[in-house]
């Protein structure tokens, strides 16, 4: 029997309101002055406010919002070296992926010397030597489960790379529906399908356990319940809150089996074409799914299943296929474009592509079949063409 290690996981709350518990989180701290790493989008919706009101009374604190989707590694750096000049001892991230992966990065380098990409997995050469000061995670996107995990996603020029350590885990996630109502129709589908994919690759992952299994399992079964209804209506309360348990739990299924061959596919897309790393996750589901489904069929069986599919009497092959088509059925009503072709994606960056995601073999080691170059120049291909070639 092999062994389990079971991740840390930050104190949560969540749930619809959960913001108010944030001042009682902070006393928990020694906090003196904070710096809210916050997306620039939340100060216009009104959502800032919200959380400097509960902030003023108490304490002192400075806003960064100089923070762009998908963050380059520069947009890193830029914030690591304001952070170094100030004293501070919390930070609190509030926003989608690119905010929170960012707050991350200045709580842990007020504790550690040198440049972000000395620190990157593909090319860095350093490992984090110090926790730095607490951080509070507040995501307003139902995606990433950034607010759980231990890495932070930096782009570069021609892919994405990451910082893994679990001194970026949150000490504190506060998740609360409520802040995710303004998410456009897009977005929210984007990121939902983002969620949905780290419940996906978690769950086929090499390395599932049973806790991760039932985590991704319900994670699939929420999103799946509730993605289409959050992108046609985002005031949907109901919707929204399946939506932010489906990604925190799906957060947490990733953190502890990894996510796989989409992901590691979509990178590439990400950082050479600027999709959003949802969007570049969701076109890419059935073809990576079609391409290695005799490696966990039954699995697929399962997904099906928590999906909301029956596989009463049906072969293991036959379930798998059900399983793909209702990932391609729910991708096509939440407007996620069938091919690369839909994201403007030419048939020449294929080769290019293929050369970038090789190199994500932290990412591929977790696919439940092993893929040779060719066979990733062949998922691009159908991915490309629309055909789920085999
Ligand atoms: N750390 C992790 O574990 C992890 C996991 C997956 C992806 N990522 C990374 O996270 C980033 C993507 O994060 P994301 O998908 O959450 O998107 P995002 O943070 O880039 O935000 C997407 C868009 O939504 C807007 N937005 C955010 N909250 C909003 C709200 N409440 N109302 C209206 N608009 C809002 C933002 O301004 C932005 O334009 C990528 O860099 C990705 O690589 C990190
Ligand atoms: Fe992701």
């Amino acid at each position: 029997m092999s062994l389990t290690r079971i991740a840390p996981t930050p104190i949560t709350h969540i749930g619809w309101g959960a913001i108010s518990q944030l001042t009682k989180e902070l006393r928990q701290f020694d906090t003196k002055r904070i710096l809210v790493v916050a997306d620039p989008v939340l100060s216009q919706l009104g959502i800032l406010d919200q959380i400097t009101e509960l902030l003023t009374a108490e304490y002192k604190f400075d806003i960064y919002t100089d923070i762009i989707p998908e963050p380059l590694l520069e947009t890193g750096q830029r914030l690591v070296n304001f952070a170094r000049k100030g004293k501070y001892s919390m930070i609190i991230g509030i926003g989608g992926g690119s905010a929170l992966d960012l707050a991350k990065l200045a709580a842990v380098f007020l504790a550690n010397e040198g440049d972000v990409g000395d620190y990157l997995n593909l090319t860095g050469s350093k490992t984090l030597k110090a926790k730095g000061v607490p951080k509070i995670l507040i995501p307003t996107t139902s995606g990433t489960g950034a607010e759980v995990t231990n890495i932070s996603v930096l782009a570069l020029k021609h892919t994405k790379d990451v910082i893994s350590h679990d001194f970026l885990i949150a000490d504190v996630a506060i998740v609360d529906p409520q802040l995710t109502i303004s998410v456009p129709s897009k977005i929210t589908a984007a990121t939902g399908a983002d969620a949905l994919t780290h419940a996906i690759e978690a769950y086929i992952s090499v390395n599932a356990n049973q806790y991760s299994d039932g985590l991704a399992l319900q994670a699939i079964t929420l999103i799946s319940g509730s993605l289409k209804d959050a992108v046609q209506n985002g005031n949907n309360k109901q919707a929204r809150t399946d939506m932010a348990f489906g990604s925190y739990l799906a957060g947490l299924a990733f953190f502890n089996a990894g996510v796989g061959a989409i992901h590691a596919l979509a990178y590439p897309i990400g950082g050479q074409f600027h999709v959003p790393h949802g969007d570049s996750n969701a076109v890419l589901i059935p073809y990576v799914m079609n391409y290695i489904k005799k490696s966990c069929q039954i699995k697929m069986g399962n997904i099906f299943k928590a999906m909301g599919g029956d596989t009463n009497g049906m072969r293991d092959d036959e379930a798998s296929m059900r399983c793909i088509s209702s990932l391609v059925d729910l991708l096509k009503k939440i407007g996620i474009p069938a091919t690369l072709d839909g994201f403007n994606i030419p048939l020449s960056a294929l080769q290019q592509l293929t050369c970038d995601a090789v190199k994500q073999t932290r990412l591929l080691a977790r696919c439940p079949q092993h893929l040779t170059e060719e066979d990733i120049s062949n998922i691009y291909q159908s991915a490309f063409s629309g055909e789920l070639l085999s």
